[in-house]
């Protein structure tokens, strides 16, 4: 984006513009290179801001909280739309409404509190309401998908569009957003009446789940590829011999196979090559072709 159109774009927004920002301070890997990224300040900010791109062709990328993403070393040179800002809880009596910038185990917990079950699964990951909705993030049984009942967003030319359940095509880690421009900005949930402190010990039973098994003090972004029917990538891993390859510093846990974890100063060539190695590992000994799960932003 062209040093002029970066000028006009912090004199119409209230947001913030952060010029060559480093990405590696935005992703849970802490890789990436560097980008210019706009904070919109609300909602109306983001329509402002959509229409001023779709006006001038000017490409964006969408950073929800940044812990399924895997950013070239290079950077992007698209302009990146942050939406943190946009990160309003609502809950009354069971209505819950959650912004798309919005911590997804923050709403867990709010859920929780106002003794509203269905987010308990969600406790443990690291996700945007935005990037969990995109992406159908789940576990121990449980997805966003079971949950959400409508979804808002704002198009390329800035108008609000809301799709039900249905439209959505939720599958296994994926949805209709994948191959869409739109901006998820808000979603309304359907959680159920119960009693809190079940619900309480039902998200605590999987935080120490996840933290017996689970590669959480070092950076990395969850796992890197998509469990094939009815198996385990990280199983496959495993017994394929992953465990502890390493390509500088981006190496397979040692605790769970299908996480790589940045024990240093990875790059995201480091990552890529380990991710072609793993599959070839897992191809030569199983036959099977693992699928990242991982989105790569290339610049
Ligand atoms: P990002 O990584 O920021 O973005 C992912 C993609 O979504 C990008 O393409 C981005 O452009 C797009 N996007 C984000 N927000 C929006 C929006 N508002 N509108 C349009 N596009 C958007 N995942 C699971 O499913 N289950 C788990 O148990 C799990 N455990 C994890 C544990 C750890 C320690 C970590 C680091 C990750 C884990 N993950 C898990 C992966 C990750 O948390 C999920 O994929 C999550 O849904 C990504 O959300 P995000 O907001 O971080 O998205
Ligand atoms: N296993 C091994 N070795 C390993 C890792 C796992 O043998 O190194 C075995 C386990 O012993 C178990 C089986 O594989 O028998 C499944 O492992 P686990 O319960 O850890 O679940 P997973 O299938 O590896 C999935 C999700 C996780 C989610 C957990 C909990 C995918 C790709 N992964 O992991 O989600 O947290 O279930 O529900 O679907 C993510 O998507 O990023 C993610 C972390």
């Amino acid at each position: 984006m062209k040093k002029k159109s970066l000028e006009v774009l912090k004199s119409l927004i209230k947001g913030e513009v952060l010029i060559a920002h480093p990405l590696a301070k935005e992703t849970y890997f802490r890789i990436g290179g560097q980008a210019n990224v706009v904070i919109p300040a609300d909602r109306n900010d983001l329509k402002l801001l959509m229409k001023f791109l779709f006006d001038r062709e000017i490409d964006y990328r969408v950073l929800g909280n940044g812990s399924n993403l895997l950013v070239s070393d290079q950077g992007v040179s698209d302009l990146v739309i942050k939406l943190k800002e946009l990160d309003r809880i609502e809950i009354k009596g069971e209505k819950v409404i959650a912004a798309a910038g919005a911590k997804l185990p923050v709403l867990a917990r709010k859920s929780g509190k106002a003794a509203l079950s269905g987010l308990e699964f969600a406790a443990g990951i690291p996700a945007s309401v935005g990037g969990a909705i995109i992406m159908n993030a789940g576990a121990y049984g449980g997805d966003i998908a079971q949950v959400v009942k409508k979804v808002e967003t704002i198009t390329v030319t800035g108008k609000e569009k809301s799709y039900t359940t249905q439209d959505i095509n939720f599958s296994y880690r994926d949805s209709y957003f994948k191959d869409s421009d739109e901006i998820i900005v808000a979603a309304e949930f359907a959680l159920t009446a119960a009693n809190k402190e079940e619900i309480k010990e039902k998200m605590e039973e999987f935080l120490t789940k996840r933290k017996a098994s689970q590669p959480l003090s070092l950076p990395n972004a969850g796992c890197v590829f998509k469990n094939p029917k009815d198996d385990s990538a990280g199983r496959l891993i495993d017994i394929a011999g992953g465990k502890g390859m390493k390509v500088g510093d981006a190496m397979v846990s040692q605790k769970h196979a299908n996480f790589i974890v940045n024990i240093g100063s990875a790059t995201a060539s480091d990552v890529l090559e380990l991710i072609e190695q793993v599959k070839d590992l897992v191809y030569n000994d199983s036959g099977v072709k693992l699928e990242e799960e991982v989105d790569l932003w290339r610049g």
